[in-house]
């Protein structure tokens, strides 16, 4: 399959190298690609430059983001939650009738409105969209004629990527949308990952509880030391 991963990100990048390793064409997508390239510091959260860390693997290919959207028939969307409304409603004639699966977290880094919770990173940003409405609704709304699937937001991202790294992989995976077509082929992504327990939420409203349970993620994740986890629904 022909693979866009839309975010040059430590999301973005776990995702790329396992579609790789699974035998995809895979496009990351970035604002520019030569400026991209060109970075050699790392970013705030101490993420080496995408340079220095795509030269182990010459598969991956960076493109901007319309030109990796318009190259795969099958789109992640790692944008930073804060700016991925517009990025993705200017680039959306590369997206109707795509699935877009969005793993997207609408944090907001702004110090006033943050929560002051001791984080590796200062304070912990806040969300917003939330509650009464979520990023996945919204892109969604934004790019009527793509197939938008909410997933991959209630784990840490190399988890996302290798789910039997925790408990053997007896843990779950949460989907939403509104496309059941959409919903089966990231599903069957999600398989090949090697996820078991795939629980879909149904509707795309689910996107909500989804992306406000980061805060819980965050806190369980500091309470542990930073170690890897995974959440069971036990039926
Ligand atoms: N497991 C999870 O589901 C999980 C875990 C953590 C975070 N998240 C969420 O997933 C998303 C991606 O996280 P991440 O850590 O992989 O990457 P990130 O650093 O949050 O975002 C990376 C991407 O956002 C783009 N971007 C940043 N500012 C922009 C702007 N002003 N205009 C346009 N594009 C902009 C960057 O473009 P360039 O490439 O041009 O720099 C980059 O491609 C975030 O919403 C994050 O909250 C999800």
């Amino acid at each position: 399959m022909k693979v866009a991963v839309l975010g040059t990100g430590g999301g973005g990048r776990a995702h790329a190298v396992r579609l790789l390793e699974l035998g995809h064409e895979v496009y990351v997508g970035t604002r520019d690609s030569q400026v991209t390239l060109g970075r050699t510091e790392p970013d705030f959260m101490g993420i080496e430059p995408f340079g220095q860390w795509v030269a182990d693997y010459p598969g991956i290919e960076l493109m901007n983001f319309d030109e990796a959207a318009a190259s795969a028939d099958f789109v992640i969307n790692g944008i930073d939650g804060a700016n991925a409304v517009r990025v993705l409603s200017g680039i959306g004639r590369h997206l109707a009738g795509k699935t877009l699966m969005d793993y997207a977290v609408p944090f907001i880094y702004n110090p006033e409105q943050a929560h002051p919770w001791p984080t590796p990173w200062g304070v912990m940003p806040a969300l917003d969209p939330v509650d009464h409405d979520s990023l996945g609704e919204r892109i969604q709304r934004a790019l009527p004629q793509a197939k938008v699937v909410k997933a991959c937001v209630t784990q840490e991202q190399e988890t996302v990527v290798h789910p039997q790294a925790v408990a053997g992989g007896d843990h779950t995976m949460f989907i939403a949308g509104e496309h059941e077509d959409a919903k089966a082929e990231v599903t069957a992504l999600l398989r090949s990952y090697g996820w078991r327990d795939i629980l879909d939420l149904g509707p795309l409203v689910s996107s909500r509880g989804m992306e406000m349970y980061s805060h819980m993620h965050s806190a369980i994740q500091f309470a542990l030391g930073g170690a890897r986890f995974g959440m069971k629904v036990m039926r």
